[in-house]
């Protein structure tokens, strides 16, 4: 029979700097009022300097691998859902990340799906924990994303902050885990949330730092448009999928990145009251990052107990989406 996926443990870690809405009124033309009501955002974390994606990551890592009981001598991989890694071609934030915890027998690779990460990240891992490839597997989702904000543009600089978080998934033979999934992508509207410059197409020049095009550029209503629909379209197909009906979810997490989106989420598939896990107004957009935040204080706060119905649906640049349905252990 194969193994199922558990989560054997969580940790997250948040850089200790608090960035309140107030602060961003002094760099740009915006207002507390503004930020809340548009978003939900009151506050986010910015990683101090020498803080970088493998070491927020790392700090996260260490303490799941410390919640689920284990040597990170026993990991056989480790996934980085991340857009912000230390070095933007090589080596991957994965690899330092595993050197850094001395998982010596672990594979270690990134995975580029933006916000949408670490659904993705959970949901490749599992895979190789349900053939029974792998025993235990680390899911990281870690962002700097101050560092690739434009603090000039309004649009941008307000919604972001920074944030690491982890998961072991462990095989076992308890049915549960990973129910239902889906991995989702349109390419066909790259542009509208980007980051122009640094890579083969438009390589780093003085040209393309005097034109601010290593930072984010986003098309804050086209994003919007397409985040309100595709939240309770791929919770809907998932349901489907496993034979469930969406009134059946006890916790819904989506990616954290405006409160107006999750709220019509909610709406559209008319959860049930406290079904929805929100922590945005503290973090704001931790990109890859803001599910696995979520998903551990929403299991500190006591709102996730063993045999719950778990979506977790993560979307961003890409296009990407990702959808895991997960019977909690
Ligand atoms: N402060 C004050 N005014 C602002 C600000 C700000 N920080 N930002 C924009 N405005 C202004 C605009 O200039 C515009 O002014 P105008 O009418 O004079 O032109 C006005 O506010 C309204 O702008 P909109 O962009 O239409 O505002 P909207 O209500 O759509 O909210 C927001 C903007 C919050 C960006 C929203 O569109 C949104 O949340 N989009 C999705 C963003 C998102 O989720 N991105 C991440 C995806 S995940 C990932 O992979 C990174």
């Amino acid at each position: 029979m194969s193994p199922y996926a558990r989560v054997a443990g969580l940790g997250k870690y948040l850089p200790e700097r608090v960035m309140p809405n107030a602060e961003l009124e002094r760099l740009v033309d915006t207002s507390d009022e503004w930020i809340r009501s548009r978003s939900g955002i009151a506050a986010r974390r910015i990683a101090a300097e020498g803080e970088t994606a493998a070491t927020l990551g790392l700090a996260a890592a260490r303490a799941a691998l410390a919640d689920a009981g284990l040597d990170a001598a026993d990991l056989d991989l480790i996934v980085v859902g991340t857009s912000t890694p230390d070095h933007y071609a090589y080596p991957s934030t994965a690899c330092l990340i595993q050197a850094a915890l001395g998982a010596r027998r672990a594979g270690a690779f990134d995975l580029a799906a933006a916000c949408s990460g670490f659904v993705y990240g959970l949901v490749v891992s599992a895979q190789f924990v349900q053939t029974g490839a792998y025993r235990h597997v680390l899911v990281i989702g870690s962002e700097v994303n101050s560092r690739i904000l434009d603090w000039q543009d309004r649009g941008t600089c307000v919604l972001f902050g920074d944030g690491a978080a982890a998961v072991v998934l462990t095989a076992t033979d308890a049915p549960g885990g990973l129910l239902a999934f889906e991995l989702g992508a349109d390419g066909s509207r790259a542009d509208s949330l980007i980051v122009p410059a640094g890579g083969s197409r438009a390589p780093a020049s003085h040209e393309t730092v005097e034109g601010r095009q290593h930072y984010i550029r986003m098309d804050g209503p086209e994003v919007y448009r397409f985040s309100t629909l595709i939240v309770p379209e791929v919770v809907e197909r998932l349901c489907a999928s496993a034979g469930l009906a969406a009134s059946a979810i006890d916790l819904l997490i989506p990616h954290q990145a405006n409160s107006r989106i999750i709220q019509s989420a909610a709406r559209r598939l008319a959860l049930q009251e406290g079904a929805v896990f929100v922590n945005l107004e503290r973090y704001g957009n931790t990109s890859a990052a803001s599910v696995p935040i979520a998903l551990c204080e929403a299991l500190a706060e006591g709102r996730l107990q063993s045999g719950h119905l778990l979506a977790l649906i993560g979307f961003g640049a890409g296009l990407t989406w990702a959808g895991a349905l997960w019977r909690w252990h």
